[in-house]
């Protein structure tokens, strides 16, 4: 039993190419289609009923391509829209979440920094992730942050004066491990590690969803198995350029 059906994956723009470059280095054989809605981002100011209405917009888009499951690469739309989404989509939907409880793990005397959207930040699940692993937890709303990856303006003086001001009355010195608590922080890491200690770790939660999405795949016999290199399909409701942005990102080390 196998099934060749493409994997869907989705964002509010280029941020999830984060996540996909991980699932496809663990998945070589399979198959992916990935959305992008940048015409609609930031997910991360709007409110839940507003992201639950976009999300299952792409749910839509990905599902009419024939997807034998979705992963949300976004910890906002998680946050806001995983469970309308399980409810309602007939294949299964893995989402990802702030790895705080791993940056837990990883702690030794100092604090973990959360790091997110002010959507992921005020979510119910964030504020349960809290509670479970958040003892030793700053929470860091980061409006605006996702639009400098989506410029392209991954470093300079405009990035660094932004996580100065951000990080003003952060105790840096005191931070052990920054969670990248939105799929596109990892393309700013660079930018950050400067403001931070040079031995403070950088984690996301890419690994507990492929982890999620190799079980899923184990459970429903739903390997592909055609015995081609996994392909790709790119889409964006912001255009080319935004495309041709995802491509380049891919092919980041
Ligand atoms: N990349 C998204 C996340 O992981 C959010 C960016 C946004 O649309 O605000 O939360």
């Amino acid at each position: 039993m196998a099934d060749n059906r493409p994997i869907g994956v989705f964002d509010s723009g280029v941020g999830g190419i984060s996540v996909l470059r991980e699932l496809r280095r663990a998945l070589p054989h399979e198959h992916f289609v990935y959305f992008g809605d940048g015409a609609n981002a930031p997910y991360g100011v709007k409110t839940t009923e507003e992201v639950i209405a976009l999300s299952t917009k792409v749910a839509d888009f990905l599902l009419a391509k024939g997807v034998k499951a979705i992963v949300i690469a976004c910890n906002t739309a998680t946050a806001a829209s995983l469970h309308a989404l399980q409810a309602y989509c007939p294949v299964p939907v893995i989402g990802i979440e702030p790895a705080v409880a791993l940056a837990n793990t990883l702690r030794k005397e100092g604090k973990v920094l959360a790091m997110a959207t002010p959507g992921t930040i005020a979510s119910a699940r964030f504020a349960q992730i809290l509670k479970e692993h958040g003892e030793h937890c700053i929470p860091m709303p980061c409006p605006g942050l996702m639009e400098f990856v989506e410029r392209g303006e991954v470093e300079g003086d405009n990035i660094r004066r932004y996580f100065e001001n951000l990080l003003r009355d952060v105790p840096r010195d005191e931070i052990d491990v920054a969670v990248l608590g939105c799929t596109h922080y990892p393309f700013v890491k660079n930018a950050l590690s400067l403001h931070l200690p040079k031995e403070c770790r950088f984690i996301d939660g890419s690994m507990k969803t492929l982890a999620q999405l190799k079980e899923c795949l184990q459970e429903n016999n739903g390997f592909c198995d055609d015995g081609s290199e996994g392909a790709l399909e790119l889409h964006s409701s912001a255009g080319e350029t935004s495309i041709r942005h995802m491509q380049m990102l891919l092919e980041l080390p």
